[in-house]
């Protein structure tokens, strides 16, 4: 395992940020902000994988692989959040760290979003911070 590897993860209609709800999500698009992750992750000298996934599946899979390779796992499962018994299991099941991250505050919006279904058995949630949301929890790996 790389002492310095983190996965960060994307959810469902997170590809689409810049167009998507500008109000709340800002103009920040996908590739941007990846990309500022990517330089800040440098800064601290760690190795990051990105991806970005629509399906529920698709994430339980990239928890499952993640074993053994990666120190910690930085997730925006966005909708998914507050509805995946299935990303929870998968958090549970493997023996990675798991940051739960959001760009808006979870907290100041529909009651709905108040749940998380993945924040118990996570380190730790940061949400609200916009892209600095994914910077402070590679802060957190980072010691
Ligand atoms: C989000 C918040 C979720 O409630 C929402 O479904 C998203 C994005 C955020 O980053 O603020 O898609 O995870």
């Amino acid at each position: 395992m790389n002492e310095k590897k983190i996965l960060v993860l994307h959810g469902p209609n997170l590809n689409l940020l810049g167009t998507r709800e500008t109000d709340i999500y800002g103009n920040i698009t996908l590739e941007a902000l990846n990309q500022e992750i990517e330089e800040y992750a440098k800064k601290l000298n760690m190795i990051l994988d990105i991806a970005q996934y629509n399906s529920e599946s698709d994430i339980v899979a990239a928890i499952h692989s993640s074993a053994g390779i990666y120190i910690g796992i930085i997730i925006n499962a966005a909708a998914f959040t507050h509805t995946s018994v299935a990303i929870r299991d998968a958090i549970s099941a493997v023996s990675v760290p798991v940051i739960e991250v959001h760009l808006s505050n979870i907290y100041q919006r529909d009651s709905f979003r108040h749940h998380s279904m993945l924040a118990s058995v996570c380190m730790g949630q940061i949400t609200g911070f916009g892209k600095k949301s994914y910077l402070l929890a590679l802060d957190f790996f980072k010691t």
